[in-house]
C-alpha cells in the first residue's frame, strides 16, 4: 500500500460534503443473487470487539484528514439490522468524538424487515439514527422465497409499518425485471409499493451477478431473467409509475419526494468526500492540498479485526486519485443523476472542458441534454446505455 505523489484540484474542501459509510458485513444468511460483502457466521459475532475496532478506524482516519462536519452517516450491509443497538450508539458516539456531526445530520441504517429486526427500531432511534432504508424486495411469498429471502411480504410490511411509527424518515428497496415477471405484474406491484412508501424508494433492477449462485442457475438454463427489451419497458414503467405518483427519479434507481432524497447517496452521486469503515469499505478522502485519495479495507470481517486491533486501520488501499481519474469518477457518479453535472465543476476537476463535439454527438441520439441552468444529464432515453454515454464523454 503506498501513497502515490497528489495530484491537485482546486476545490475548497469546505464547498466538498463529508459522509460516513459505516459496513457491517454479516447476514443471518446468503441471498443467491448478492454479491455485497456479507458473511455468514454460526457462531455469535463479538460485536463489542468490532465496535471498538470500528471507533479505532474512525479516530485514525480523523487523525489523517482532520476536523470536519459529518452531515451524513450511513450504516449498510450486509445487515446492519443485526447490530446491537449499543453497537450502533458505540459507533456514532465515536464519530462525535473526532469530527462535529451536523445537528440535521442524515443517519440512515439499512435492515432487513424481519420482525426480530423490527423489535430494535426503537433502539436505533434512541442511539441516534433517523432513517431507516429497509430491504424489502417483492410484495409476494413466492418472489421473496425465489430470491432467497428469510422474509414473508406481510412480515416485511410489518417492518414498514414499525419504520413508519419510529422513524420520521425511510425508505424501501425492491428489486424487478425478476424471472418471469411481466411489465402490467410489475406495475401493479409497485404501485401496491408506493402506497406504502412515504417519500423515498429504492427500485434495483436484476442483475446477475459473477460467481453467485443465480448465475449458475442462469448458465444451466434454470433461470431466466427478462430479456432487454422487457427490461426496457419494466424501467420505463417504473419511471412513469413513480413520477405519476410525486416519486420521480432523482438516480437511476432511485425514487423520491422533492427534498426527500437520500442525502448520504448524493454525497457519493456529487462526488464529495466520505470516510469509509469497516470491512471492506470504499472512500474516498480529501487531503489539505486539494488532493483525493481513495481507500479501500480488508474485506474478511475477522481479518480486517486484526489489522485494525494490530495497526489501528484496516486500508488495504490508499491511493491518490489522478486528476484524469476523478474527472471520470465524477462524470461516472454525476451523470446517474437526473439533476446532471454542472461542466464548469467538470473543467475545475478535469483541467480540461468537455468535448462540445462529443455532447453534441450525444445530442443527436437524444442520449444527453444541457438544462436551462447550464447542467448536462443524461436523458430517459440515454440512461439504459449510460455506462456508454460516460465512456464517449470522458475519452
Ligand atoms: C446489499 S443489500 C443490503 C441491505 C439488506 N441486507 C437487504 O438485503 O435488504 C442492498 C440492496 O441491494 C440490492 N441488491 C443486492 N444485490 C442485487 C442484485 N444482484 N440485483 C439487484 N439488486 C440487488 C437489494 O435490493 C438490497 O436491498
Ligand atoms: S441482499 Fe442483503 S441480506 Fe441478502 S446477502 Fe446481500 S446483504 Fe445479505
Amino acid at each position: 500500500m503506498e501513497r502515490a505523489v497528489l495530484d491537485r484540484v482546486t476545490e475548497p474542501r469546505e464547498d466538498v460534503p463529508f459522509g460516513v459509510y459505516v459496513h457491517w458485513p454479516f447476514c443471518l444468511s446468503k441471498c443467491p443473487y448478492c454479491d455485497f460483502n456479507s458473511h455468514v457466521r454460526h457462531v455469535a459475532v463479538e460485536q463489542d470487539r468490532f465496535a471498538r475496532a470500528f471507533a479505532t478506524e474512525i479516530a485514525t482516519t480523523a487523525e489523517r484528514i482532520g476536523r470536519r462536519t459529518v452531515s451524513t452517516i450511513f450504516f449498510g450491509g450486509g445487515t446492519p439490522s443485526l447490530m446491537k443497538p449499543e453497537t450502533v450508539g458505540a459507533v456514532l458516539d465515536a464519530i462525535a468524538r473526532h469530527w462535529t456531526v451536523a445537528p440535521n445530520a442524515e443517519i440512515s441504517l439499512e435492515a432487513n424487515p424481519t420482525s426480530v429486526e423490527a423489535e430494535r427500531f426503537r433502539g436505533f432511534r434512541t442511539a441516534g439514527v433517523n432513517r431507516v432504508s429497509l430491504g424489502v424486495q417483492a410484495l409476494d411469498d413466492d418472489s421473496l422465497k425465489a430470491l432467497g429471502r428469510l422474509h414473508t411480504a406481510a412480515e416485511a410490511m410489518a417492518a414498514v409499518g414499525t419504520a413508519r411509527k419510529i422513524f420520521d424518515r425511510y425508505s424501501f428497496d425492491l428489486i424487478y425485471a425478476r424471472p418471469g415477471q411481466g411489465v402490467a405484474a410489475w406495475a401493479s406491484e409497485l404501485r401496491r409499493a408506493i402506497a406504502e412508501a412515504a417519500e423515498h424508494l429504492s427500485l434495483y433492477q436484476l442483475t446477475i451477478e459473477p460467481d453467485t449462485p443465480f448465475e449458475a442457475l442462469e448458465r444451466a438454463g434454470k433461470l431466466a431473467v427478462p430479456g432487454d427489451t422487457v427490461a426496457r419497458h419494466l424501467f420505463d414503467i417504473t419511471q412513469e409509475v413513480c413520477a405519476a405518483a410525486g416519486l420521480p427519479a432523482y438516480e437511476v434507481s432511485n425514487h423520491a419526494r422533492p427534498g426527500a432524497e437520500c442525502r448520504h447517496n448524493l454525497v457519493y452521486w456529487r462526488y464529495g468526500e466520505y470516510a469509509g469503515i469497516g470491512p471492506g469499505a470504499h472512500g474516498r478522502l480529501l487531503d489539505a492540498a486539494g488532493g483525493r485519495f481513495a481507500t479501500a479495507t480488508e474485506k474478511r470481517p475477522e481479518a480486517w479485526l486484526a489489522n485494525v486491533e494490530d495497526h489501528g486501520h484496516g486500508l488495504v488501499v490508499d491511493e491518490a486519485v489522478t486528476r484524469p481519474e476523478q474527472a471520470d469518477e465524477f462524470l461516472l457518479m454525476g451523470l446517474r443523476l437526473t439533476e446532471g453535472i454542472d461542466p464548469k465543476r467538470f473543467e475545475k476537476i478535469a483541467g480540461r472542458p468537455l468535448d462540445p463535439a462529443r455532447i453534441a454527438d450525444l445530442m443527436s441520439y437524444g442520449f444527453v441534454e444541457t438544462m436551462p441552468n447550464g447542467r448536462l444529464r443524461v436523458t430517459r432515453s440515454g440512461f439504459p446505455v449510460l455506462d456508454a454515454v460516460v465512456a464517449d464523454l470522458a475519452a
